[in-house]
């Protein structure tokens, strides 16, 4: 087995955030903070709880990840980001109205001190937002100067090692890929001729990241890291990059029933998946150009884990629908319905029901620090481009053109956890013994 040259993980390590007053970002920070001073449980985060089994289970060593994996410890990460809203992350998480303001006070001043660099932003591609806290009008190359420049000052002012930057701001328009998203020259020349309708503010922020060598987590489902041209780019700047969209609610729970249908030969007939929610996020969705973007990564798990080709019998007519319904009263508190219509013995149906209360922020919390601590992981260990094995995170894991994404969670995690063991020497699993 290859030995993987893991470079050390002290030092500071600034977490840069796009969307840094929103909910999920203020949800993360707050979380964090508290965390680390030991006043918060890590639920949801499999760097803070997991263990990973090394050797055969008789063995009996099941050692916590993060006392054997060489991750950043928590006490040396220092955030800051941008917002197109300038208030601090202390008054952005009151807004938010995820945490109590009582969680809240336990770690205010922390929250305070983070103030919103001036975001890039284009109306055109969030239409239901109106920022206020916007750097002055450039072309898409002087956005990415900027930001570039944001990085280099905010690693000095914190004497950070090293910087992942992660996307929790707004889920731009649907966009498709377009050939000035082919490959880095033809991208760069579309920065340099500013065709703004191709490159989103998203790109100029993956683009900035990557060349001042930082990871790029996206945790939207636009299109941004996964063009070849920032896979390129990634991989000559040696940079991991990951995505896209979080994995939180009803994603999550259709990765687990339909690999579970498919493990017992059950047929599937429809699977009809409603939202309710009122957060800003559920305002920004309610327009169709960026409902049309999450609609497209919630659909695409279904086909990949049932295989309609292999099993036409089974799955061979799926009628899948998904809603997202913006009401303002649930704020952050999603509620979201599965109706599933499955078929049994001799074709006799049957019908799942599922009504998940869930809370989209404190759901995505978690992911955000593991995927911040990994990434950070991945550029220390030298790996770059496309980091497939966070796939776990993401309900629309980005993927090399000739692969087919893995979205069955179970089979998600066993690769996440073959690739920790890969890197700190211990042999990969592959059998249950
Ligand atoms: N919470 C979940 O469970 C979940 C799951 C998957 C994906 N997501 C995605 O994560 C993102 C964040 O969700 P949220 O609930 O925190 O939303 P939010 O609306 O509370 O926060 C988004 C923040 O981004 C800011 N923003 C928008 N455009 C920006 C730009 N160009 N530059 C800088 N800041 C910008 C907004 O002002 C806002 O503060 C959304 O795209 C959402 O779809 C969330």
């Amino acid at each position: 087995m290859e030995k993987v040259e893991v470079k050390d993980a002290g030092g500071k390590l600034g977490v840069m955030i796009v969307g840094v007053g929103g909910a999920v970002a203020s949800t993360f920070i707050a979380g964090t903070l508290a965390v680390r001073i030991g006043k918060g449980l890590a639920a949801g985060s499999i760097t803070q709880l997991a263990t990973i089994r090394l050797g055969k289970r008789n063995a009996n060593r099941f050692p916590k990840i993060k006392d054997v994996v060489p991750l950043a410890d928590l006490g040396d990460i220092v955030f800051g980001g941008w917002d197109i809203f300038e208030e601090n992350v202390y008054e952005a998480a009151l807004h938010a109205e995820v945490l109590k303001k009582e969680d809240l006070d336990i770690v205010r001043d922390g929250l305070e001190s983070i103030v919103p660099i001036p975001g890039v932003f284009d109306r055109e591609f969030v239409r239901r937002l109106n920022g206020t806290h916007v750097k002055p009008q450039g072309t898409r190359r002087e956005y990415t100067e900027r930001l570039r420049a944001d990085i280099r000052r905010f690693r000095k002012e914190n004497k950070c090692d090293r910087v992942v930057v992660m996307w929790a701001a707004s889920t731009e328009v649907y966009i498709s890929q377009s050939e000035e998203h082919a490959s880095l020259s033809a991208f760069e020349r579309a920065l340099d001729n500013d065709l703004a309708a191709v490159i989103s503010p998203s790109m100029c922020y993956a683009y900035a990241a990557i060349s001042e060598g930082a990871p790029f987590i996206m945790g939207a489902p636009n299109l941004c890291v996964e063009i070849p041209a920032l896979v390129e780019l990634a991989k000559m700047e040696r940079v991991p990059v990951c995505g896209k969209d979080y994995k939180t609610g009803q994603t999550l729970i259709k990765t687990v029933i339909a690999p579970m249908l498919k493990t017992r030969m059950l047929g599937l007939d429809g699977w009809f998946s409603t939202n309710i929610l009122g957060n800003r996020d559920g305002e920004v969705l309610d327009d169709p150009g960026s409902f049309r973007t999450k609609e497209v990564s919630k659909l695409s798990v279904i086909d990949t884990i049932l295989q309609p080709q292999i099993y036409p019998e089974l799955y061979g007519n799926i009628y899948h629908k998904v809603r997202i319904n913006y009401y303002p009263p649930r704020k952050d508190n999603k509620e979201g319905w599965d109706n599933i219509d499955i078929t049994g013995w001799l074709g006799y149906p049957m019908q799942l029901k599922i009504d998940f209360l869930c809370r989209d922020s404190i759901l995505a919390a978690p992911l955000c620090l593991d995927l911040v601590l990994f990434s950070d992981l991945a550029l220390r260990c030298g790996f770059s481009g496309m980091q497939t094995w966070l796939s776990f995170y993401f309900k629309s894991p980005i993927h090399d053109e000739d692969s087919v994404p893995e979205h069955d969670l179970f089979i998600q995690h066993t690769i996440l956890k073959n690739t920790l063991r890969r890197i700190i020497g211990e042999p990969t699993l592959d059998y249950l013994d």
